[in-house]
């Protein structure tokens, strides 16, 4: 049976991929593994862990002796990898462990790649996920293109930017088959509640501020996460080895108007009069380097391999809102730390 590794896999993008890939194909073994960070939450993937071909390891990327072993057990056909520090707050904050996780963690999986595939790299892939920063920040015009020179500017951007340069490094140093695609800012179900939209729901639901980051006027391209683990498949089987893949939705909105959208679809959803939410906007001191704007243009990804994105951001977002306020034993657990019990009582004490 062939064998896939996900990396990152009870995260929030992770997630739907895991879902994607262990439904869709029943012969390939799909092998989750995952640090269980705080971003880690296993209850993002209650509905498949009982299938045969899925299975969990709970290992940290960082730890190169228990990679390699991992990969010499295992010997994957693929590798997608997502594990990483996502957060740019936190990277400013606390940089050094994106600089281990999204660094030296590629590292770790990209060595242990190459040494079981060096016979043999025939049909094999490393997929390495990416972000939408690494190409900096955009004025009033323009969008990211694949070609657009790396200027990331917050840790959390360089030190993804860093293992995008390794990946293609070890494709042209070792002829590793590598592909990397670079996404905008995902959205939808499972979303930890520290970025903008699930943290903006929460606080909305529990009557607190909406911390607006400066005027509000930065600009960030939205996409599904479901249409982005959609391109994900896509790219796994069908990108050109070497190949980077830009992916997303042609969305772009200031954050203050998507706020705005945001309170409105709240106030119906909660039976609130209209102008309720939005008065919980408080605007804060802006993030330290702040990126004005993102856009990305996905040409390539849908000429080449015939991927679009399926939802436009209304119908996306009032579905994300539902997802929210249908599962709130799934946000207080997250909330509240309860959800990092989960792995205790699911895979130590049974
Ligand atoms: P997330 O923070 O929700 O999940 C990250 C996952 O990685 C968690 O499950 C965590 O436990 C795991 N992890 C962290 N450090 C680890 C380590 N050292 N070893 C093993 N596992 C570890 O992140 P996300 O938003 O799902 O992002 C996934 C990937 O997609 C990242 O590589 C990110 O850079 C990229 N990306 C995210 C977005 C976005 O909008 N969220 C957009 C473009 C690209
Ligand atoms: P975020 O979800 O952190 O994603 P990223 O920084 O990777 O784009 O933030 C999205 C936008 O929302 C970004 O411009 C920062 C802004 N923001 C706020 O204004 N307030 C907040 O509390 C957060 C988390 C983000």
């Amino acid at each position: 049976m062939k064998k896939i590794l996900i990396t990152g896999g009870a995260g929030f993008i992770g997630s739907h991929v895991v879902r994607l890939f262990v439904n869709k194909y029943p012969n390939i073994k799909i092998v989750n593994l995952d640090a269980l960070t705080y971003a880690g939450n296993l209850e993002n993937l209650r509905d498949v862990e009982n299938q045969p071909n899925y299975q969990f390891v709970k290992g940290d990327i960082v730890d190169g002796d228990f990679i390699l072993n991992l990969f010499k057990e295992h010997q994957f056909d693929g590798v997608i990898h997502l594990a990483a520090e996502s957060h740019v707050d936190r990277s400013i904050e606390n940089p050094m462990s994106f600089i281990q996780t999204n660094i030296v963690g590629t590292v770790n999986l990209l060595n242990a790649a190459k040494l079981i595939w060096k016979d043999n790299s025939e049909n094999k892939r490393f997929y390495h996920i990416s972000t939408d920063e690494v190409y900096g920040s955009l004025g009033d015009t323009g969008f990211f293109v694949e070609e657009t020179s790396y200027d990331p500017r917050s840790p959390y951007s360089a030190s993804k930017a860093s293992s995008d340069h390794i990946v293609r490094a070890y494709h042209h140093t070792f002829d590793l088959p590598i592909v990397i695609s670079n996404c905008s800012n995902n959205y939808g179900a499972n979303q930890f509640p520290e970025k903008l939209i699930p943290l903006f729901i929460n606080n909305i639901c529990t009557n607190k501020p909406l911390p607006v980051y400066g005027k509000g006027e930065n600009v960030r391209d939205w996409l599904f996460v479901e249409d982005h683990a959609n391109a994900i498949d896509v790219i796994f089987h069908k990108g050109k080895n070497g190949d980077t893949y830009n992916i997303g939705g042609h969305n772009e909105w200031t954050n203050i108007s998507l706020i705005h959208l945001l309170c409105k679809i709240m106030d119906k959803k909660l039976n609130r009069p209209e102008g309720e939410s939005v008065k919980l906007i408080s605007y804060v001191k802006d993030r330290a380097g702040h990126d004005m704007r993102y856009a990305i243009d996905s040409t390539k990804l849908q000429n080449e391999l015939g991927w679009k994105p399926s939802l436009q951001f209304e119908e996306g977002l009032e579905k994300t809102v539902d997802w929210y306020l249908a599962n709130e034993k799934w946000l207080n657990n997250v909330t509240s730390g309860e959800y990092q019990k989960f792995y205790e009582q699911q895979y130590v004490n049974r």
